[in-house]
This record gives structure tokens, C-alpha cells and sequence, in this order.
């Protein structure tokens, strides 16, 4: 049973919650002010505050922090007439929990009671609360200790201080990015420069200049000379973001500069030297590139002479310890917050998701998780997005199964795949068997088993 108070002005609706509130057994206490509601709460500590905003005297919205004070683990649940949206970020910001417009949709009343009641519970129970040490300080050092990540710190701090060109693959979000810039400070004096460019947002004339810059009159446009990342990145790190999107003609110029060390920038006759490392990043299937003649093999030697490979995230679940904790913190300073807690059950929810945009999918869900947080503790329920995804992925794998229980048994595939055969040799029982590699009554047999 829960301890409820509801503070209204209106009589009828005070009655109808209350009944509708005992009807499921909980206890429910009244108040038809402000004044004597927070008198009440002071002794009576309710779980849930149900709070009026347009009242005689003191107005719902300045209550809420006296309410807050003096019943501080009270959820406070905010209803008014009024569908401003003043007194509704006003009500937001002071501390309420949900807001509700009158007339009240029950539904609706009681999906945020028992969200309220949820959340209070979560806060009261300490023992199920996953309380995370979020960090008071976080550099942009990478966390997660799963093994996987350890060789890749490993690889890092072997490979840093050498001027190897360096490719990391991995899928969106892995961390590409913050590998590049490890290397580049574990490995580089501090002022020497870290260049990033992204090969797959421009089109090859801009990404030409982009790369090598240009003279002035070097084409329409070029009115004035104009230094490359090449020059920019001159004795630090050229960082070249999603390079399996090179064009061919692109992918020629970059491999006479890596291999023999000079560029020249669009309408010079100068040759400068490229005095820096190159680190490029991918989430392309460079080998299927390659067969596909999409990608220079010579080309790619060149880029990986040292690969790092970043694993996905449901391949090191367990770095969602750290993670969590982390990107909370960056999720406190860029927002103001002060979020240092997460609910078992919300943990659990993180956990199980497979989480296909990896770290950075983690990092934009929390952010959300962050900002629409009433307390200083994340709840289940701020994850409804993951758990919808969760839900339908698990219907998903429900229906994949299906029709292969139906469809699974050695015979039957033998079937199916002794039809598809013969359709593709259009029924010449003989060619099917000689692919099949099994004599003519055995295809027979096969084929009366199942007609
Ligand atoms: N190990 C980690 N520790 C902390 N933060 C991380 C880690 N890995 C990734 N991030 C964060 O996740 C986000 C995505 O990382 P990053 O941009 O490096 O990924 P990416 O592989 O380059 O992604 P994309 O393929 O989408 O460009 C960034 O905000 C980054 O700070
Ligand atoms: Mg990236």
C-alpha cells in the first residue's frame, strides 16, 4: 500500500481521486490548500504528492519547493486547467515529477502513478540502486577495461611513439576517432597539430584541395592560396575519417604522397614534403572493397601497415561499467545536471540491449536519460526508447525462429535445397545430380519422401 496526498481546491475532483486511488488500495490523504497540504505532508510523508496548481492562496507552483522541503522522497504529480506551457516548464523545473492537464484521463493518471511510485521506490530501496561513482574529473581518455579494450591500449602504447601508418575499423560509434586522437597524443609533442578530415563529406575537386590546397587561380573560385591538411597536419597527425570512400582518382594522388612523401598543392608547380603520420578510419569491409575493385589494394597496404580493430559493444557488454559512469559525467557538464545514480533495473535494461550504434548510440541515450531526469537518480522508466527496441528485437529473433522449427529438419532442407537445384538446372535430373553429387535414385527417393 502506498501513501498518497491530494491537494486541490476542487472538491469533486479531490473525491474521484481519492476513490479511484482506494479502489486500488492505496492510502489517500486530502487537502483543499496549499497551507494545511504542507502542513499534512510534514507528518504524513506521502510517497506521492498530487498537487493543484490554480489554488486559493498560495498557487501550486510556489508550493512545490516548500512541499520538496519539508517531504523531500515525495514524487510530486502537478494537474491544472491550464495548458500553458509556462506553468509547465515552471512546474518542470522546480522539481515535479509529471505534469497532467485537466479534464484527467484516468489512463494517463495512472501510468504516471505508477511511474511515480516506481521511482519512489527505486529511491527508498538503496540496496537495488547501482550507485555509480560518477567521476568529479574525466579527461577524453578512452574507459572500459574489457580485454578486448585492453589490447587495443595495449596496441596503442606499441605503436604510438613509430610513424606507422595506422587504419582502425570498426562499426559507427565504436571509438574510431578517440583511437586516432590517443595515438596522436601518446605519441606526439604536445603542440604538434591533429588534423582531422572526413573523406566522405566532399565532393572530389573540394577533397582535392582539401587535401593537398590550392594556388590561387588553381580553378573558379580559388581566389586566394590556400593551404591543405597536408600543410596544416605538417609535422603532427593527418586523421582521414571513413577513407574507404576515396574515389579512385582520389586513392591514386594519396598513394604517390604516401609513397613518396611529397605533395603538391592544385595549380603549383612546388613539391612539398608531407612530413606526417597518417591514421585512417573505416567501418567499410575493406577485403570486399578490394574484391570489388572499389579500393586500391596497394592503397590500403599502404593505410594499415599497423590495424586496429575496434570491437563492437555487444562484444564487451562489461565496459558498460565504466562507460556509463563516464559519459554521465560528460552528460552532467554539458547539461548542468547532477545525475549520480542509476537504478538496477535501468542498468539491467542497458545491459541487455545489443546497443548496434555502440558507444555512441549509449552516449546520445543517456544524454536523453539525463535531461528529462527529475531527480538526481536515473529510473527505467527515462529508457523507454531502449526498452520498445528491446521488445520489438525480441519479437524479432521470436519470428526468425518460426518458420526454421518448421522448416529444420535434415530431411527437409534436404528437400528444399534438392528443389531450388533443379529449378536452377530447369528440372534436367541429371545435371541436378551431378551437382548434387548423389546418384539418380537417391534423387528419386529424396523427391517422393516429400511429394
Ligand atoms: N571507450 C570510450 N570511452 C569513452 N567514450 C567513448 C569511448 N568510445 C567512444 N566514446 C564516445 O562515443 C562517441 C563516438 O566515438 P567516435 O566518434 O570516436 O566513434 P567513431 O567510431 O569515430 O564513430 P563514427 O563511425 O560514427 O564516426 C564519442 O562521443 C566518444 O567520445
Ligand atoms: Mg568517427
Amino acid at each position: 500500500m502506498s501513501k498518497l496526498l491530494i491537494c486541490d481546491d476542487d472538491k469533486g475532483i479531490r473525491r474521484t481521486l481519492q476513490l479511484h486511488l482506494e479502489s486500488q488500495g492505496h492510502q489517500v490523504e486530502t487537502a483543499a490548500d496549499a497551507e494545511s497540504g504542507i502542513r499534512l505532508a510534514q507528518g504524513y510523508q506521502p510517497d506521492i504528492i498530487i498537487l493543484d496548481i490554480c489554488m486559493q492562496g498560495l498557487s501550486g507552483i510556489d508550493a512545490l519547493p516548500r512541499f520538496k522541503a519539508i517531504s523531500p522522497n515525495s514524487r510530486i504529480i502537478m494537474i491544472t486547467a491550464f495548458q500553458d506551457m509556462q506553468s509547465t516548464i515552471s512546474a518542470m523545473q522546480n522539481g515535479a515529477d509529471e505534469y497532467l492537464h485537466k479534464p484527467i484521463d484516468l489512463d494517463e493518471f495512472d501510468q504516471a502513478i505508477a511511474t511515480a511510485l516506481a521511482q519512489h521506490l527505486a529511491v527508498q530501496n538503496q540496496d537495488s540502486l547501482d550507485t555509480l561513482c560518477v567521476p568529479d574529473t574525466f579527461g577524453n581518455s578512452m574507459v572500459g577495461a574489457s580485454n578486448a579494450m585492453k589490447q587495443v591500449y595495449k596496441t596503442i602504447g606499441r605503436i604510438a611513439h613509430t610513424k606507422a601508418s595506422v587504419l582502425i575499423t570498426g562499426e559507427s560509434g565504436t571509438g574510431k576517432e578517440m583511437v586516432a586522437r590517443a595515438i596522436h597524443q601518446a605519441g606526439m609533442p604536445a603542440q604538434a597539430p591533429f588534423v582531422a578530415l572526413n573523406c566522405a563529406a566532399l565532393v572530389d575537386n573540394l577533397l582535392e584541395s582539401e587535401l593537398f590546397g590550392h594556388k590561387k587561380g588553381a580553378f573558379t573560385g580559388a581566389v586566394s592560396d590556400q593551404a591543405g591538411k597536408f600543410a596544416l597536419a605538417q609535422g603532427g597527425t593527418l586523421f582521414l575519417d571513413e577513407v574507404g570512400e576515396l574515389s579512385a582518382q582520389i586513392q591514386a594522388k594519396l598513394l604517390r604522397v604516401l609513397q613518396e612523401k611529397t605533395y603538391t598543392p592544385l595549380g603549383s608547380k612546388t613539391e612539398y614534403k608531407a612530413d606526417v603520420r597518417i591514421i585512417s578510419a573505416t567501418n567499410l569491409n575493406f577485403e570486399q572493397a578490394i574484391k570489388e575493385k572499389r579500393f586500391r589494394e596497394d592503397l590500403y597496404y599502404r593505410l594499415q601497415v599497423v590495424q586496429i580493430e575496434l570491437p563492437s559493444l555487444l562484444e564487451r557488454k562489461e565496459d558498460l561499467k565504466e562507460l556509463v559512469p563516464a559519459l554521465l559525467y560528460r552528460a552532467n557538464k554539458e547539461l548542468g545536471t547532477k545525475i549520480s545514480k542509476i537504478t538496477k533495473s535501468a542498468m539491467d535494461l542497458l545491459m541487455d540491449y545489443h546497443w548496434p550504434g555502440n558507444v555512441r548510440e549509449l552516449e546520445n541515450t543517456l544524454i536523453k536519460a539525463v535531461a528529462l531526469c527529475p531527480s538526481a537518480l536515473l529510473t527505467e522508466d527515462l529508457f523507454a526508447d531502449i526498452k520498445n527496441k528491446l521488445d520489438t528485437q525480441a519479437k524479432d529473433e521470436a519470428y526468425q525462429v518460426q518458420p526454421h522449427k518448421q522448416d529444420s529438419s535434415l530431411q527437409q532442407i534436404e528437400y528444399t535445397h534438392v528443389k531450388q537445384v533443379l529449378s536452377q538446372v530447369n528440372n534436367h535430373k541429371g545435371k541436378a545430380c551431378e551437382i548434387l553429387q548423389i546418384s539418380r535414385p537417391r534423387l528419386q527417393r529424396i523427391l517422393e519422401r516429400e511429394e
